[in-house]
């Protein structure tokens, strides 16, 4: 088992990873909780054992079932169970569970502990870490939330073999962006070369590094965006058969051509962008069909754009957000990824 700290000063947390990490789950529960309100899917083959008094909680199948009606139904649930202050939420499932069972957290009695089973890849790398929680409106994707950091988070990933290839791939895509912010002092191995166990240990790490230096993300946590401006765009103009990893994987092809089109970075290093996507057979160009003009309207409208086009730009500093990008340049660069 590889151990990653997340460190928060008082909120400071372990992520736990390798196989059978969910077997650790009891060691990492707060001292003195004396029950614990287990929140999964149907769909997740993993049982866990807090070694406490719990009772499971099953919420909606998909990303629909990130609503706030979820969070009433959850809370009500745990005021049932008799869920006090002093207990415990596990969140057992991918992000769609560990946003809504944490956001469930932040709130029921203002606030109790939640340890995060991460199920899928792209929760191991992403989004059991850091805090973010939430749910969706009609009106938007997360827009109802709070920052509330687990106090534990094991990547068991075991659990990963009962995982849709689909869903796997697009962990991929999110675990593809890592490679170009594996930051100094972390390891001068390329993550390319390392096991599954050790990679999304690699990855855990980045972006607890990230997380450590800017918890609310009021500056430099964006560059966890890498490769997301273009694929919030597709994403938003219909998702075009792309899954979320997938998207991000032409999002960051899309922003090493922007980079270098910038005068950035070389051909070289665009290419070890190409040669990370094709490793994880993921797509590397726009789909067919897709109206550029409708995209560059929504990377236009992207929230980190402050003035100008922002994006999250490879460089000789590495990865940061660079403001007020040219459109001509944007419409250019989507232009050479048909
Ligand atoms: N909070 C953050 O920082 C953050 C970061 C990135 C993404 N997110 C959110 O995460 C969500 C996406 O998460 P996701 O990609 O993990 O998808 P998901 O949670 O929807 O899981 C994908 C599917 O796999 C199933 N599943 C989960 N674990 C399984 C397992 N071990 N075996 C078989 N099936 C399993 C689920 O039931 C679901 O049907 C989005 O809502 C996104 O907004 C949050
Ligand atoms: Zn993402």
């Amino acid at each position: 088992m590889i151990t990653v700290q997340v460190e928060l000063g008082p909120r400071s947390y372990p992520v736990m990873v390798g196989r059978g990490a969910r077997h650790a789950l009891s060691e990492v529960l707060p001292s003195g909780v004396s029950r614990a309100a287990v929140v999964t899917q149907e769909a997740v083959p993993v049982t866990v054992d807090p070694g406490v008094t719990h009772q499971r909680f099953v919420i909606g199948p998909d990303e629909g079932a990130k609503r706030l009606s979820t969070v009433e139904d959850l809370c009500r649930g745990f005021a049932r169970f008799g869920l006090t202050r002093a207990d415990v939420v596990i969140a057992v499932g991918g992000g769609v569970v560990t946003d809504a069972a944490g956001f469930a957290a932040a709130v029921y009695h203002r606030g109790v502990a939640v340890v995060h089973v991460a199920t899928t890849l792209l929760a191991q790398v992403d989004a059991a870490i850091g805090g973010k929680t939430g749910v969706n409106l009609p009106e938007g994707k997360n827009l109802v939330g709070a920052f509330w950091q687990p106090a534990a988070v094991m990547c068991d990933t075991e659990t990963l073999e009962t995982l849709p290839t689909d869903e796997y791939r697009s962990g991929c895509g999110e675990m593809a962006k890592y490679h170009f912010l594996d930051a100094e002092g972390l390891g001068g191995d390329d993550l390319a070369d390392l096991s599954l166990d050790e990679r999304v240990a690699r990855c855990a790490a980045i972006k607890a590094e990230v997380v450590s230096s800017d918890e609310r993300e009021s500056g430099r946590r964006a560059v966890l965006n890498y490769g997301h401006t273009l694929a919030h765009a597709l994403e938003t103009a219909g998702g075009y058969g792309l899954r979320h990893g997938e998207a991000v994987s032409v999002g960051l092809v899309f922003a090493a051509r922007l980079a270098h089109r910038l005068g950035r970075i070389d051909e070289a290093r665009v290419q070890d962008h190409l040669k990370v996507v094709r490793s994880y057979e993921l797509p590397e160009a726009v789909p067919e069909g897709v109206d550029a003009g409708e995209l560059v309207t929504l990377m236009e409208r992207d929230k980190k754009a402050t003035r100008g086009m922002t994006f999250v730009l490879d460089g000789p500093r590495g990865v940061e957000v660079i403001p007020a990008v040219a459109r001509a340049d944007v419409e250019a660069t989507l232009k050479e990824m048909r």
